[in-house]
C-alpha cells in the first residue's frame, strides 16, 4: 500500500486501521481476542502502518489488545492513540485534560501498549476546562522527553487548532467525516490546509452505513453506539438508504464495493487525508484496503457531492450529549 504524509512529515499507509470496534461501539465482536490479534497482524501483512486506539476503548483493553499485537512490528508501525476523558469506575464521566492528567495518561498507555513512546498522541475532545495552550505545552513536554512523537486533536474547532499549533505544532486532527458528515469541509479542512496539519476521518464508512450490509430496519443489538444515534433512527434510516443506493450503483460500475468507492471518496479530497476504518473481519480488511485501488475521477467525486447534496442527510451524526462535546 503506498503512504501519505501527514503534519510534520509523519509517513502512514494512505488507509489505518481504527481499533475501536474490537473492544466496543458496534455489539458483541464475532472474534475472539486471538482472532482480533490476528486481524491487526494480517493488517501489518497488507501493508496498513497506522493503527488508531485509544485509553477510553474498552476501556484501557484496547490499548492492551493493539499493544500486544503491534509489539513483534513495533519499529515498522505508527500508533496513534488519545487522552482526555475523565474515567471512573471503568466509565467515561466527563473530561479531563489537565496537564498532570496528560502525564499520567501518558505513562499508563506507554505501559499498555507495550512501547516507550507513542507515535501520535490526540486530544479526545476539547476540555473547556483547560486551555488548549496548556494541553498543548503538556503534550510538547512529553515530546521533548521523547514518550510522545507527534500531538494530535480531535473534534476541534478550527480556532483551537490554530491555538494549539501555535504553541506545539499539530500533526493530525482526527475527526468524524465521510459522505454524509461534512462539518470538517466548512472551516477545519481550510485551516489545515493552510498550516500544513494532516486529516484523519473517523467512522469513514458512515458507521458501517455505506458499506450496504446494515440492514434499513432491524434494530441494533445491546452495546451498539449506532442505537442511540439520530441518522440510525428507524425512519431515519430508511430516508438516508437513497445515498448508499446511490454508492452502490457507482460502485459497480467502477468494479468496486460500496464501502471502497466511501472511502476512495475521502482519498480524493486532499492527499494528505487518511481514513481509517474499523473493522473486526479479515475479509472487510482486505476490502477496506482495496480501496487505495479504487480511483475516483473527478466527476465521479462531483457526482456524489451532488446526490448527498440533492437528498441531503435525515438525522444528527450523534445524540444531544455526544454533539455538546464536538466543535469546541
Ligand atoms: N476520535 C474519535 O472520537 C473517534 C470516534 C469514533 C471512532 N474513532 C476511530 O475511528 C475508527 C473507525 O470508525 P468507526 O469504527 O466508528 O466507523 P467505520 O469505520 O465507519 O465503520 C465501522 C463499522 O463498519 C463495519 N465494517 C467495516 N468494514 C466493513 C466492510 N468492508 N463491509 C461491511 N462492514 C464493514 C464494522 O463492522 P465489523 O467490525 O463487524 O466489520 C463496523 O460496524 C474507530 O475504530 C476508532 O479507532 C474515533
Amino acid at each position: 500500500m503506498h503512504t501519505r504524509t501527514l503534519g510534520q512529515g509523519l509517513e502512514v499507509s494512505a488507509i489505518g486501521l481504527g481499533g475501536m470496534g474490537m473492544s466496543q461501539g458496534y455489539g458483541p465482536n464475532p472474534g475472539d481476542r486471538d482472532e482480533m490479534i490476528g486481524v491487526i497482524r494480517a493488517a501489518v501483512d497488507r501493508g496498513i502502518t497506522f493503527f488508531d486506539t485509544a485509553e477510553v476503548y474498552g476501556p484501557y483493553v484496547n490499548e492492551e489488545l493493539v499493544g500486544e499485537a503491534l509489539e513483534p512490528v513495533r519499529d515498522q508501525v505508527v500508533i496513534a492513540t488519545k487522552f482526555g476523558w475523565d474515567i471512573q469506575g471503568g466509565k467515561s464521566v466527563g473530561l479531563d485534560s489537565r496537564p498532570s492528567q496528560i502525564r499520567r495518561v501518558a505513562e499508563a498507555s506507554l505501559r499498555r501498549l507495550r512501547t516507550d513512546t507513542i507515535d501520535l498522541f490526540y486530544q479526545h475532545r476539547v476540555d473547556p476546562d483547560v486551555p488548549i495552550e496548556d494541553v498543548a505545552g503538556a503534550v510538547g513536554e512529553l515530546v521533548q522527553e521523547g514518550k510522545v512523537r507527534h500531538f494530535g486533536l480531535s473534534e476541534a474547532a478550527a480556532a483551537t487548532i490554530r491555538k494549539a499549533h501555535a504553541v506545539f505544532p499539530v500533526t493530525a486532527v482526527q475527526s468524524e467525516y465521510s459522505l454524509w458528515t461534512r462539518d470538517p469541509e466548512a472551516e477545519v479542512l481550510p485551516a489545515l490546509a493552510e498550516l500544513g496539519i494532516g486529516f484523519v476521518p473517523f467512522s469513514p464508512l458512515g458507521k458501517g452505513f455505506f458499506t450496504g450490509t446494515v440492514d434499513t430496519a432491524a434494530p441494533f443489538g445491546a452495546g451498539d453506539v449506532r442505537s442511540g444515534i439520530p441518522r440510525f433512527e428507524a425512519e431515519n434510516r430508511a430516508a438516508n438508504q437513497a445515498l448508499v443506493d446511490h454508492v452502490t450503483q457507482l460502485a459497480a460500475a467502477r468494479g468496486a464495493t460500496p464501502g471502497q468507492i466511501a472511502l476512495a471518496w475521502l482519498l480524493a479530497q486532499h492527499p494528505w487525508v487518511v481514513p481509517i476504518p474499523g473493522t473486526r473481519r479479515l475479509e472487510r480488511l482486505d476490502e477496506n484496503a482495496g480501496a487505495t485501488g479504487a480511483a475516483l475521477s473527478a466527476d465521479d467525486v462531483a457526482d456524489l457531492d451532488g446526490i448527498v447534496a440533492r437528498l441531503g442527510v435525515r438525522g444528527d451524526r450523534y445524540n444531544e450529549v455526544h454533539m455538546g462535546y464536538v466543535g469546541r
